[in-house]
């Protein structure tokens, strides 16, 4: 079974509370839940890991060297953290983005992605499903 390892960077523990109107109503631990039985239907088992701190980002991704594939979302780091975008390009497992929002729809800070280019691709926009969408990446 591929196992995938889900990563959420900072503010991300906070949905449900935080801007429900961007991000939706639900809980990270309820989108876990949601993805983990999609996932079993789909034959791939995650790991899950989330973090508000930019170094043990860096480690996680250091540490999924070994697993087949990790759906990353970086928060606010996507859009500046250079130490994230070179912990992606030193591990040669597939990354996919994800942002639950369009970050092309909202403020012009946020439509750059410092981690896209060393990313497999990325996926925004579709609130919790896309996760779900980056799930079905490894099959193509
Ligand atoms: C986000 C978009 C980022 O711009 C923002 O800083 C987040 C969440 C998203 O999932 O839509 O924290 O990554």
């Amino acid at each position: 079974m591929k196992n995938i390892v889900v990563i959420n960077g900072p503010n991300l523990n906070m949905l449900g509370e935080r801007e429900p109107d961007k991000y939706g109503s639900e809980t990270l631990a309820e989108i876990n839940a949601y993805l983990t039985v999609k996932a079993a239907e789909l034959g791939l088992s995650l790991t899950f890991l989330q973090s508000n701190v930019e170094g043990e980002l860096v480690t996680a991704i250091q540490d999924a060297a070994g697993a087949d594939g990790v759906i990353l979302n970086a928060g606010a780091y996507t859009h500046y953290s250079i130490a994230i975008r070179d912990a992606i390009a030193s591990i040669t497992v597939p990354v996919v983005e994800v942002h639950l929002s369009n970050i092309y729809k909202r403020e012009e800070f946020r439509h750059v992605s410092v981690i896209a280019p060393v990313c497999k691709g990325s996926v925004a926009g579709f609130g919790k499903d896309s996760y779900l969408l980056a799930l079905y990446s490894f099959f193509v």
